[in-house]
């Protein structure tokens, strides 16, 4: 619990790096790839929603952000940075100018699992379930929120998830299946609790991600 206070400088600490080469006056660079942290660039580098859609408009990405939680953030008042596609691929400025250039954008492949789930942890990490999801088992294993959830895959169910529990937690954790099989205490096999009932798969401040 003593390590929230690290994380908290690192938040202060983040924006004010990234944001002083820009401070300098020079042509804002294109978000290089993994720069992460760019809430601070200047709002004249992001170009809005209805831009991106223009050229994405036939792609998966912008149905299935119309059909999930996302398109909420446009309502975001803390400004564009946080608003749309961008609030989570970053400013589409040079993307755009340079006619799609996939460099110049920020594609979450090529993020380490830290720096993708920095993204979404500027918004959720102040989720109930989230709070110690930066020093979570999950998270110094390499595995971050674009593991096991998706923002425009087809296949996701409920909660963006890229497979429903427990089948997703199966997909890395073979060894449990038949732990929970041979265990008539656990009706998980039978859909009656997922693995969610008593791990969180967000980090928990008790070990091996129990809840209690
Ligand atoms: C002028 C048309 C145009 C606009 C506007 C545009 N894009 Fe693109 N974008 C492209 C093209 C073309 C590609 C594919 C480039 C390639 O395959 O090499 C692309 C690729 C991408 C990729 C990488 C896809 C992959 O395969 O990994 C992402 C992510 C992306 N765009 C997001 C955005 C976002 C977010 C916006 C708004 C900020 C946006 N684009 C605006 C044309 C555009
Ligand atoms: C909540 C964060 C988030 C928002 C908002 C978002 N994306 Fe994405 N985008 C991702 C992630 C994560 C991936 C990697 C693939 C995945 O997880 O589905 C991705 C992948 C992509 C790709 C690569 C091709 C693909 O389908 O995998 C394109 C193109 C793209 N996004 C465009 C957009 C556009 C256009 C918008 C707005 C209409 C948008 N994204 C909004 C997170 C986001
Ligand atoms: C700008 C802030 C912001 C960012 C960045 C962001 N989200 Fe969200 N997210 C939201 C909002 C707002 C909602 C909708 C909450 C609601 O409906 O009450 C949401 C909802 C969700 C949900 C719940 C879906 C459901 O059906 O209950 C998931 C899962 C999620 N986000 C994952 C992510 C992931 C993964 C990322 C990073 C790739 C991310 N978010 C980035 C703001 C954000
Ligand atoms: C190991 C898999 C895993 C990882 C990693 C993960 N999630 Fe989840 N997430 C789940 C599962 C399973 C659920 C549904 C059960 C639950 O709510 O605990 C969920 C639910 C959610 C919800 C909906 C909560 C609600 O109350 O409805 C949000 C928002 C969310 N995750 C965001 C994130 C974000 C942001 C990250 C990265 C910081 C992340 N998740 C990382 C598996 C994961
Ligand atoms: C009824 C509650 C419960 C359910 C449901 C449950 N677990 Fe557990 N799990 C535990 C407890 C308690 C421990 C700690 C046991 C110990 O330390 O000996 C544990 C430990 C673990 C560990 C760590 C094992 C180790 O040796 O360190 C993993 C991984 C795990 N569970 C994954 C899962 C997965 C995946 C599912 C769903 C298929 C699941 N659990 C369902 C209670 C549960
Ligand atoms: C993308 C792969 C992946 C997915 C999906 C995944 N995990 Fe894990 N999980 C890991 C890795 C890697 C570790 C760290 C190494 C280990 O302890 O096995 C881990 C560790 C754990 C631990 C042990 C934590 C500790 O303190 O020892 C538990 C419990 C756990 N996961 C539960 C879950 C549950 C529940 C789900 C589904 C909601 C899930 N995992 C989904 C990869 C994954």
């Amino acid at each position: 619990m003593h390590l929230r206070i690290s994380r908290s400088a690192a938040l202060f600490l983040l924006p004010l790096a990234l944001a002083l080469p820009t401070a300098a006056g020079q042509k804002p660079a294109a978000p290089a790839k993994g720069v992460e942290d760019f809430r601070e660039t200047s709002a004249s580098e992001f170009v809005g929603t209805d831009t991106c859609k223009s050229c994405h408009e036939h792609d998966a990405a912008s149905r299935s952000y119309d059909h999930g939680p996302h398109w909420k953030t446009e309502r975001d008042v803390r400004g564009v940075s946080w608003q749309g596609c961008e609030t989570c691929h970053g400013p589409g400025k040079a993307h755009v100018d340079s006619g799609g250039d996939k460099s110049k954008i920020i594609r979450f492949p090529e993020l380490t699992a830290e720096k993708a789930s920095r993204i979404c942890l500027d918004c959720h990490e102040t989720d109930e379930d989230n709070t110690a999801f930066a020093h979570s088992r999950h998270l110094t294993a390499g595995v971050g929120c674009t593991s096991c959830h998706s923002e425009h895959k087809t296949q996701v169910v409920l909660k963006q998830l890229q497979a429903s529990d427990p089948e997703l937690c199966y997909s890395c954790h073979q060894e449990t299946r038949p732990e929970l099989s041979r265990s008539f205490h656990d009706p998980v096999n039978e859909g009656l609790v997922g693995c969610s009932s008593c791990h969180n798969p967000h980090g928990a401040f008790q070990s091996k991600l129990l809840r209690s």
